[in-house]
């Protein structure tokens, strides 16, 4: 194995800093969009792999800035990755640290799920605490509540937590019934690794149940682990005294999957996806059939948008199997131009409305009322200069620059770049006209957004 780090960056295009997408709209798309692996299920995967002391295989592993920044993190504790095509080999044998480096800690917030297997297998862990984010403050005392059930003594000073197993000679932690408050994926999943590892059983109660859980317990199992019942609000876990070698592939993205029937939608356009799990789009599918498009199941991976006349209707994010919050701004977008009025309430994050202003730019009729978007349907967007500002809002303004007329401008691309893969490639294998070209002065776009601070800068 070579033991440099050697996770490709999403870099196939220009630095994402330096450049502005351009689209053209109104093109119509066809054809068919490959659809690739899971990014929020890749990043928790990354993350579980620190349990395992012998070598670990993961497919269909997208090519992201995210996935390459999980990748630094690991290396900083010792791991050795190499990435060939969409396989990721990972060898965490031996761990010389258990601290993860704020630097990075503070640009990814998914490095957090490092704390979880990394206290399992050492029996302590530092990690910096993640901070807010452009969507909301997002605590980790979920996850700390959690781990301190099961009798982690956990101080949390000058920004870092600090988890241990006191005392005794094995270091494992006990296994706990623990009910969360929230079925927070995050500490659903630190608490699942964590368990994995820990002497006797642990219950986890109102735990998510997102796909990408479900993913992570695969990948866990796969290893050797004692998991059931993920995929529902209760999770047990029997904790072993070590786990094996792995070889997992990740699930098809189902955000990514969902932006793409979106995109078929707003455009009037048939696709055909895959490969994707139609059982994990189910809150999707529902509503674009609400909305007036068909969403037809070519075979057991595939599905057929069929757009039809947009018509208004309500949304509310919701955990798992809810409507997904990931899937907000697309929808949003998408209900800009159906007949009729549409509220979208966002219960999940607290300030995930950023791309309200920015559709308005393309002239969107959308009031912000707390935490409900009121969008009342036009008959077409106008390309405008638009800023991206969190990953999903940038997704949006891009199906918004498919609809509209005549030329948008979106910057704030690395946003798009972390959880992405090839997007503009893909949309122009259907026909869309769009190109990443290199900011100049002339072209440095003014947005209104005041959303946009260094807050922003950090991951999902
Ligand atoms: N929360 C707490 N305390 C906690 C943990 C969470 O109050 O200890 C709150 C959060 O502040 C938030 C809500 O619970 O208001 C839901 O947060 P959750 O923990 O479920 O989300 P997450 O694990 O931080 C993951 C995805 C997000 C996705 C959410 C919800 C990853 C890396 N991120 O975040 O993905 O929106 O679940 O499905 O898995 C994205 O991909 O764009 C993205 C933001």
């Amino acid at each position: 194995m070579n033991h440099s780090l050697s996770i490709k960056h999403n870099n196939s295009a220009p630095a994402a800093q330096e450049s502005v997408l351009e689209i053209w709209g109104r093109a119509s798309l066809k054809g068919h969009v490959k659809i690739s692996g899971a990014k929020n299920s890749a990043l928790a995967i990354m993350a579980g792999s620190l349990l395992c002391p012998e070598d670990c295989r993961l497919r269909n592993v997208p090519a992201l800035v995210d996935i390459g920044m999980m990748g630094e993190i690991l290396s900083a504790l010792g791991v050795k990755l190499e990435r060939i095509g969409d396989t990721l080999e990972i060898d965490a044998r031996h761990l010389n640290n258990s601290i993860a480096p704020y630097e990075l800690v503070s640009k990814l917030r998914a490095s957090f799920f490092a704390l979880g297997p990394l206290l399992a297998r050492m029996g302590e862990a530092r990690i910096p605490l993640p901070g807010g984010c452009a969507i909301g403050a997002r605590p980790v005392d979920l996850h700390v509540r959690g781990l301190q059930a099961m009798g982690a003594e956990v101080h949390i000073e000058h920004g870092m937590v600090h988890a241990y197993v006191k005392g005794t000679l094995s270091k494992r932690l006990k296994g706990a019934k623990i009910y969360l408050d929230y079925p927070s994926v995050g500490a659903t999943e630190t608490l699942m690794m964590a368990a994995t590892l820990a002497e006797g059983e642990t219950i986890i109660e109102n735990a998510a149940q997102e796909p990408e859980v479900t993913d992570l317990a695969g990948f866990c199992r796969a290893m050797g682990a004692q998991i059931r019942g993920d995929g529902t609000n209760t999770i047990v876990i029997n904790g072993v005294p070590s786990l094996h070698s792995v070889d997992y592939p990740i699930i098809p993205d189902r955000i990514e999957a969902g932006t793409f029937l979106v995109a078929g939608a707003i455009t009037h356009s048939e696709i055909i996806l895959s490969p994707v799990v139609p059982d994990h789009l189910i809150p999707v599918i529902a509503k674009l059939k609400d909305i007036g498009c068909q969403v037809i199941a070519e075979d057991a991976h595939s599905l057929r948008i069929v757009p039809g006349n947009l018509l208004a209707t309500d949304i509310e994010t919701l955990p798992y199997p809810g409507f997904p919050t990931d899937m907000q701004a697309p929808f949003m977008a998408l209900l800009t131009l159906a007949q009729g009025n549409s509220a979208i309430a966002e219960t999940v994050f607290e300030n995930r409305l950023g791309h309200v202003p920015e559709l308005n730019r393309m002239g969107a009729d959308i009031r912000i009322k707390g935490n409900m978007a009121l969008v009342r349907g036009v008959p077409i967007l106008s390309g405008a200069p638009v800023m991206a500002t969190d990953l999903r809002a940038s997704a949006a303004l891009v199906l918004a620059g498919l609809a509209a007329d005549g030329k948008t401008t979106i910057q704030g691309l690395h946003h798009l770049d972390r959880g992405y893969e090839n997007l503009e490639a893909k949309l122009q294998q259907l026909g869309a006209k769009l190109q990443r070209v290199p900011i100049d002065a002339e072209s440095e776009v003014e947005s209104t957004s005041e959303v946009t601070t260094e807050l922003s800068e950090v991951s999902h």
